[in-house]
């Protein structure tokens, strides 16, 4: 079997490191790991394969002899390297925001629209979506295949995670601060405000039309996605005290009328879904149950009787995972097996 070279930059982040994991669980044919970071990891090591491999600084010289390169360091980093190791011959996997929204570039869920991917051909690049759409499109798809959907309405509740890996300790030293009563200590600093025992409704920037940049995230990336540019979505991104794996309340209003048994069948059968729907059973999942599992998780499924082909469901999965790392890692593996 054929191998290939590939760098993950941004190795030692939160996502970095999940990216790590997921090349060598799903055994992923790496030839080499050239893992990329910044100057502050000179000296580290990640583990692959049981073996310590050591962190290199970011460069332009980064990406010779590189076939595949996933980032996620940041979207500056991506703007400036991205282009740059595409020169170089690699084919990037990004999963910052930075291109994903520009024309030529897909924007790719394998369980969606992976026929998009062949569009890399233009610049080299293949943009991994934001972790709270992936799961709510990966969850809509067979929806909107067999009813159409004429409108979603999503509310998240988003872990610390999905900030990075200085965020979580941020709730850990918040967390530990409260304790011990020492409440001045609990200084927000990757996130706006407290996160420990607390919901922030604001997650990335604002922008004049009261939204935030991640809820226009969640809008944009779901149309482009779908190829439904004019799709009635709207969104509430909110982040909460938990480590890892995102939820979501959403709400969809479909075309044609379901029957709630049909889909939860179809909901249970379809790639990357798993429906957990039993409440006086506790049968719905939460983000502990979620957390290191590679499925999006479906429960809470009911009509919204408010309306007309209302549609109610809560979604949650791991972002650092499905969200992130496991979606790039799967746009890779579908890049080897059709096009390299
Ligand atoms: P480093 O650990 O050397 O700072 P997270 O999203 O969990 O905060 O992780 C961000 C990742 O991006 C880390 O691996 C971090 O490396 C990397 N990173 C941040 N800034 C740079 C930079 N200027 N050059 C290369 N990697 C960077």
């Amino acid at each position: 079997m054929k191998e290939y070279n590939v760098a993950v930059v941004g190795a030692t982040g939160a996502v970095g490191e999940e990216m790590i994991l997921t090349l060598e669980q799903r055994n992923f044919p790496v030839k080499n790991l050239r893992p990329l970071a910044s100057e502050r990891s000179i000296g580290k090591t990640v583990k692959f394969k049981g073996e310590e491999i050591p962190v290199e600084v970011l460069d332009k010289d980064s990406f010779k002899g590189v076939d595949i390169a996933l980032f996620s360091a940041g979207g500056s980093i991506s703007g400036k390297f991205a282009p740059i190791a595409a020169e170089s011959g690699a084919i990037v996997v990004d999963n910052t925001s930075y291109f994903r929204m520009e024309k030529d570039v897909p924007l790719v869920v394998p369980e969606v629209n992976p026929d998009d991917i062949a569009m890399y051909k233009n610049r080299g690049i293949v943009a991994n979506p934001n972790c709270s759409t992936i799961q709510m499109v990966v969850a809509l798809k067979p929806i909107l295949d067999h009813y159409g959907i004429k409108r979603i309405v999503v509310s998240t509740y988003q872990a610390t995670s999905g900030a990075g890996r200085k965020a979580m300790e941020e709730l850990v030293e918040q967390t530990r601060a409260w304790f011990e009563f020492k409440f001045d200590e609990c200084k927000p600093v990757k996130i706006p405000k407290v996160i420990a025992f607390n919901c922030v409704p604001h997650i990335d920037v604002f922008f004049d039309n009261g939204y935030t940049k991640e809820e226009m995230k969640m809008i944009n990336e779901t149309r482009k996605i779908f190829h439904k540019p004019d799709l009635p979505v709207t969104a509430t991104c909110v982040r909460v005290p938990v480590f890892r794996g995102h939820s979501e309340s959403v709400n969809v209003e479909t075309e044609k009328p379901f029957d709630l048994d049909e889909v939860r069948r179809m909901l249970d059968e379809a790639p990357g879904c798993k429906v957990i729907d039993d409440p006086k059973n506790l049968g719905y999942p939460t983000p502990i149950e979620a957390s290191g599992k590679d499925e999006t998780f479906i429960g809470r499924i009911r009509r919204d009787e408010s309306v007309e082909n209302g549609l109610n469901l809560w979604v949650v999965s791991d972002n650092l995972r499905k969200g992130a790392a496991l979606n790039a890692v799967q746009i890779a593996e579908i890049l080897i097996r059709d096009y390299l």
